[in-house]
């Protein structure tokens, strides 16, 4: 009966587009959104079905999606349909990613097409660049404040800029990924500018209140994101004469989902950055979309439903374009984001995954895997059709957000535990050569973060003046193994723009008022060219690093258990300095790959005879596919170099 009632109601949508769009061949939009039409009017029925105007924005959601597909342009609907034949495509090992900002890597849009050379030197064919519509100058959170969802910032370019570096990177056989801000807008935002000029019709695009009632039920269980600089989860607006919510800065107002405009709006801009020539969009906190008294107003089922929506929607306009969650939010959660059914309920293809750059950072800084192998082996499997985004840096800080089920279970107290490593990587101990810098310190919880580049927060910085050699060949070692991981592990490799030749904090954000408040500043830095042109010079910290990623990528792409197929079995090889697991093929499990990465900064040797077949095929038939040698193994036993690693494969 139910599915009638949407069969009837898309017939009715359609006969009333009918006169807009006959001229079109919309064979393609037909066939999706018949598939799609009974999982898209449940959802959206659950979210607003008891409006009495649930009927007239249904067909509003139908059109958008309409509108958008006739705009757009030929060459992405090719590519659509070749996703679609080919639907597994970006589980597939050539996929390595890079995340920059425009403004610090090129300058601007048309800087980024003369530089699709490096990446492809690099073996990058993924950039996602930072947020580039338009924002304040001054107070834009690094983008994530955006004014017009529809523009990009001029001082980088324009919409054709845009539209030609998407054509360049298809070209090439790159993929581009943008953001998406979805979570609030900023509130020099026409919806903003109009809420608070009295247009009742935008103010419900918002949460505003006249008094403290509600905004008070809701703080009592709200934590706050950015406790230093933006305490609360309110501001008072004088002209409007209203309390607003404002989640992350005050100048950031969260959008309203209880209002299906919201999500119409928000899925028209989705749509329309797909058109742009987007491969892969990213959706910027996730967690934060439904907010309800309460609770923590994060990862509310509803966020999810909303999710499974602007999927579905997505598939029938621009199946090709794939969500990118970010979510950076406890194990359990994280995995939700990918939905609860890779066909039926399916939300975002693509996750950060937050835990597995965490526990690293942890690993590095008690030299044992310890926390680590507890750690991932409480992230819950993920759906089929999804896969990690693996990161190390990102612009953003690092929050120590494991379990502390996992961190007891790994015999570490909690708090102390936690502690230690904000401590350890600000370089507070005469031991710690890191050069990190706190990033929201919470004087109510105790609660801190880091921010800093990852050459400086593995000693790169404090190594090159105090000019001590080993402690430079450490830090590149570091920054080599952590890649080790991020290469191999299952998922996509997303380095960030400056770590591929050791770029160091940039602490030039002091100096600027708009900034200075905001230590993740320090690792969003400006490109030096001129540093890059060192990579080509043997011997320089720059050609070290490199030229060592350029050759584990190379190997990656060629490696087919690297693709990621949820093949990944942890291995317990009782040595808690070493991070161990094998990559298998699915349907051939002697086809494997066993990575063994060594945090400690000693030697570290481990009994092949322990492993299985790999105790087997040991004497002169194994051979570490990232050096290409035979890898040091005596009676057997398998010796690992500090902060080395090896990617260890049958030879046949
Ligand atoms: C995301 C961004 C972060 C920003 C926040 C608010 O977490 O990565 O940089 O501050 O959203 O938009």
């Amino acid at each position: 009966m139910y599915e009638q009632v949407s069969h009837s109601m898309l017939n009715d949508i359609l006969n009333r587009l009918k006169d807009e769009i006959s001229e079109q061949d919309l064979r393609h939009f037909y066939t999706r959104l018949g598939a799609n039409f009974y999982a898209i009017h449940s959802l959206f029925h659950r979210l607003y079905g008891k409006r009495p105007d649930f009927e007239a924005q249904a067909q509003r959601l139908v059109e958008t999606m309409a509108r958008q597909y006739i705009r757009r342009p030929e060459a992405l609907r090719q590519i659509d349909i070749e996703r679609e034949k080919d639907y597994n495509w970006f589980l597939h090992q050539r996929w390595t990613g890079m995340a920059l900002y425009c403004k610090g890597f090129a300058g601007t849009v048309k800087g980024m097409e003369n530089h699709l050379n490096y990446f492809q030197e690099l073996g990058v064919n993924l950039v996602h660049i930072l947020p580039l519509m338009k924002c304040p100058k001054d107070e834009n959170d690094g983008g994530y404040a955006v004014s017009d969802f529809r523009q990009i910032d001029p001082e980088l370019g324009s919409l054709k800029d845009i539209a030609s570096l998407s054509k360049r990177m298809h070209e090439r056989g790159m993929l581009l990924a943008l953001d998406v801000v979805l979570n609030h807008t900023s509130n020099q935002h026409d919806w903003s500018l109009r809420a608070k000029a009295g247009e009742k019709k935008y103010q419900d695009y918002y949460y505003t209140f006249t008094n403290r009632t509600v905004p008070d039920m809701f703080e009592q269980s709200m934590p706050e994101v950015f406790p230093e600089t933006a305490p609360g989860n309110f501001t008072w607006d004088e002209e409007m004469q209203r309390w607003v919510m404002t989640v992350f800065n005050h100048y950031q107002w969260d959008l309203n989902y209880t209002n299906p405009a919201v999500l119409i709006e928000i899925l028209d801009i989705i749509l329309y950055w797909a058109n742009q020539g987007a491969d892969i969009l990213r959706l910027d906190a996730v967690a934060f979309l439904w907010k309800k008294i309460g609770s923590t107003c994060q990862n509310e089922r509803e966020a999810h439903l909303i999710l499974q929506l602007l999927k579905d929607c997505s598939q029938v306009t621009a199946p090709g374009v794939l969500f990118i969650a970010e979510a950076i939010v406890a194990p359990v959660e994280v995995t939700k984001y990918f939905g609860e059914d890779a066909v039926i309920a399916k939300e975002c293809e693509i996750a950060y995954n937050a835990t597995l750059m965490a526990l690293l950072w942890d690993a590095i800084a008690t030299k044992n895997a310890k926390l680590l192998t507890h750690g991932i082996t409480s992230v819950p499997v993920k759906l089929e059709r999804a896969t990690w985004l693996n990161y190390i840096r990102c612009h953003d800080d690092i929050g120590l957000g494991f379990d502390n089920q996992d961190i007891e279970r790994a015999g570490y107290d909690p708090g102390p535990h936690r502690r230690y490593l904000i401590d350890y990587f600000t370089g507070k101990f005469s031991d710690s050569y890191a050069r990190g810098v706190p990033f929201g310190h919470n004087e109510r919880t105790g609660d801190a973060r880091i921010a800093g580049s990852m050459a400086s927060l593995v000693g790169l910085e404090y190594a090159l003046s105090a000019d001590d050699p080993k402690a430079i060949d450490d830090s590149i070692l570091m920054i080599l193994l952590v890649h080790s991981v991020l290469l191999s592990f299952g998922g996509i490799p997303l380095l960030y723009y400056g770590d591929e030749i050791g770029t160091l904090n940039d602490y030039s954000y002091r100096a600027e008022p708009a900034k200075s408040g905001d230590s993740r500043w320090v690792h969003r830095p400006q490109f030096d060219w001129e540093r890059a042109t060192r990579r080509s010079e043997p011997g320089t910290v720059e050609f070290r690093i490199f030229t060592a990623l350029k050759r584990m990528i190379a190997v990656r792409s060629e490696i087919e258990v690297f693709a990621d197929f949820n093949n990944r079995e942890l291995i317990d090889v009782k040595n808690p300095h070493l991070f161990v697991y094998e990559r298998y093929h699915l349907h051939a499990r002697n086809e494997s790959v066993l990575v063994i990465n060594n945090f400690d900064g000693k030697s570290q040797s481990v009994d092949l005879s322990q492993l299985g077949h790999w105790g087997q095929t040991a004497y002169g038939h194994l051979t570490d596919l990232h050096t290409g040698q035979d890898p040091d193994i005596i009676n057997n036993t398998l010796v690992v170099p500090p902060y080395g690693f090896c990617w260890l494969s049958e030879m046949r």
